[in-house]
């Protein structure tokens, strides 16, 4: 199967298509076009929301999602994933709208993920704790192999992609230099990073740690999409007992005005997105 590679299309975020982009990006659109439940989509790859069936006008739901995230991982099989986020229907009769998406992350219904690495793993939240099934190939259905997933309050890991770091404010390079040690407060953690935001996640979710993308002078708002990244997985993460910031508030507050919307992102063990936050504020503060 003709799988591998560009799709030699760029997306509405001014990022090369992988082609598994775009066939993650059309299997996920006819797995929820049918349903009934869902009236609206709206898909990272996509400029405008993709309404449903005409005979799903009325599905009470909405979903957000980024088919296939880590695209630069595809061709060297390391672990990607699928991030989901599913908002309940605010407009009345009619067709959905965008209003529709523009809800904030707080509202989720439930949102989660599937992984794709050595296993494949779905985690998800209705907003009563985390759940973690893993497929069964043998029997095609997946199984519960951990439910209400506490994430550690503090974790061993920080995960940036640390090139970026003389684009970063102060702030972050402080930030990076405790948790290396190079600084007195150091807190001295291992690194570990990816590049696929649902595999840094989940290794975090599950020892503790914290992700960090901070907007930079290349992205000034930051490189990740709001609401098919950060609020589906803060919601997970607050589920878990973790948090997730922009650096000064809870992604999940963020009122979002475009469905395109990219945000700085800080998510993970509470205290260690804590700390980021406050010495986020105190470098700021030593600045002015
Ligand atoms: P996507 O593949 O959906 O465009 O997302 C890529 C994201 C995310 O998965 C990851 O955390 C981040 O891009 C990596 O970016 P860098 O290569 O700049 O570190
Ligand atoms: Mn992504
Ligand atoms: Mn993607």
């Amino acid at each position: 199967m003709d799988i591998l590679g560009a799709a030699g299309r760029i997306n509405v975020q001014g990022e090369e298509q992988q082609k598994l982009d775009v066939l993650a990006n059309e299997v996920m659109k006819e797995a929820l076009r049918h349903t009934g439940r869902v009236s609206l989509m709206a898909s990272e790859e996509e400029e405008d929301p993709i309404p449903a069936d005409p005979s799903a006008a009325s599905g009470k739901y909405v979903v957000l999602f980024d088919p296939l995230d880590g695209s630069s991982n595809i061709d060297v099989n390391v672990s990607i994933g699928t991030i989901f986020s599913i908002q309940r229907r605010v407009s009345a009769d009619g067709c959905a709208n965008v209003i529709d998406c523009l809800q904030k992350g707080r509202e989720q219904v439930a949102a989660g993920y599937v992984m794709y690495g050595s296993s494949t793993v779905m985690v998800y939240s209705a907003g009563n704790g985390v759940h973690c099934f893993t497929l069964d190939p043998v029997i095609g259905e997946f199984r519960l192999i951990n439910h209400d997933v506490e994430t550690p309050t503090t974790g061993k890991y920080y995960s940036i992609n640390e090139s970026n770091y003389t684009r970063w404010s102060p702030g972050y390079q402080k930030v990076v230099r405790c948790f290396k040690g190079v600084d007195d407060e150091g807190t001295g953690k291992n690194a570990r990073y990816i590049g696929s935001l649902v595999a840094d996640f989940h290794r975090n979710l599950l020892t503790g740690g914290v992700f960090m993308y901070p907007a930079d002078t290349k992205s000034p708002k930051g490189k990740l999409r709001l609401l098919y990244e950060a609020c589906p997985l803060a919601f997970v993460a607050e589920q878990a007992g973790g948090a997730a910031s922009d650096g000064t508030r809870p992604i999940l507050d963020i009122e979002p005005t475009e469905l395109h919307q990219r945000t700085p992102l800080v998510i993970g063990s509470r205290d260690d997105v804590a700390f980021v936050e406050r010495t986020l504020q105190e470098v700021e503060a030593t600045v002015q």
